[in-house]
């Protein structure tokens, strides 16, 4: 394993520190939030009555394999906590998630969650937000080339392709990466990008994280989001 790994793994750890006895709790998406999923079924395999409401397809099908009781997708849940992984990060605990393509659902249930925790390995912190990552942004793939004009008012907008075709998310959209170097007012973008017809979604979550776990070679860091941003 990594040290990237190992990291990942002790940010994860952290996260699953912090959970109820008993609840519902957001289930994320990617390499790191894996590493919490199989914990949280290590406690569920030990008696904690956990019951996960996961973020995408994948995390579903590892939870299942984790054995951890899941509510539908269809919802509505009230998540106690909910722990996911960012691509990015910068000083105000805002975000750019969706380097896996799974920003929709992440965020939705980010949304329904009343404690979002967010784990990291240290290169993801940033001083601003698109230092180290474009923006991913979910469009409906009708007239995606003309969406992508719209959102060249912002940046350079690159499909995003998997094996030559376009990559097609798990609400059958399409995402396009803009490329929009250092973003001055992340929530003034996120606004203006949202009001983009065809736009379903971005990767930018603003004032979305309660809290920050920062896993690095000395051990974990705990940032908490002043209350007014949350
Ligand atoms: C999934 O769409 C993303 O938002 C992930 O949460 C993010 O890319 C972090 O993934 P890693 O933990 O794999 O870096």
């Amino acid at each position: 394993m990594s040290d990237a790994d190992d990291q990942k793994r002790a940010a994860a750890e952290a996260a699953a520190q912090l959970l109820p006895d008993e609840g519902v709790i957001g289930l994320g998406t990617g390499t790191t939030a894996r590493f919490f999923i199989e914990r949280v079924g290590a406690l569920v395999a030990a008696g904690r009555r956990l019951v996960g409401v996961p973020t995408s397809r994948a995390s579903r099908e590892l939870a299942e394999r984790a054995g951890i009781p899941l509510l539908p997708d269809e919802g509505p849940w009230r998540v106690d906590v909910c722990v996911d992984g960012a691509d990015e990060v910068d000083g105000s605990l805002c975000l750019i998630k969706g380097g896996g393509g799974a920003l929709l659902r992440e965020k939705i249930v980010n949304g329904a969650a009343a404690v979002n925790l967010i784990v990291v390995d240290r290169p993801k912190l940033s001083p601003r937000l698109g230092t180290r990552w474009p923006v991913p942004v979910e469009i409906a793939p009708f007239g995606h080339r003309a969406v992508a004009q719209r959102l060249a008012a912002f940046g350079r907008p690159v499909l995003r392709e998997r094996d030559g075709a376009p990559f097609v998310t798990d609400g059958g959209h399409y995402i396009y990466d803009l490329h929009c170097g250092v973003i001055d007012d992340p929530a003034a973008l996120e606004r203006e990008l949202d009001a983009v017809a065809g736009v379903v979604e971005t990767g930018l979550f603003v004032g979305r994280a309660t809290s920050l776990l920062i896993a690095d070679a000395h051990g974990v860091e705990r940032r908490d989001a002043p209350p007014a941003a949350r």
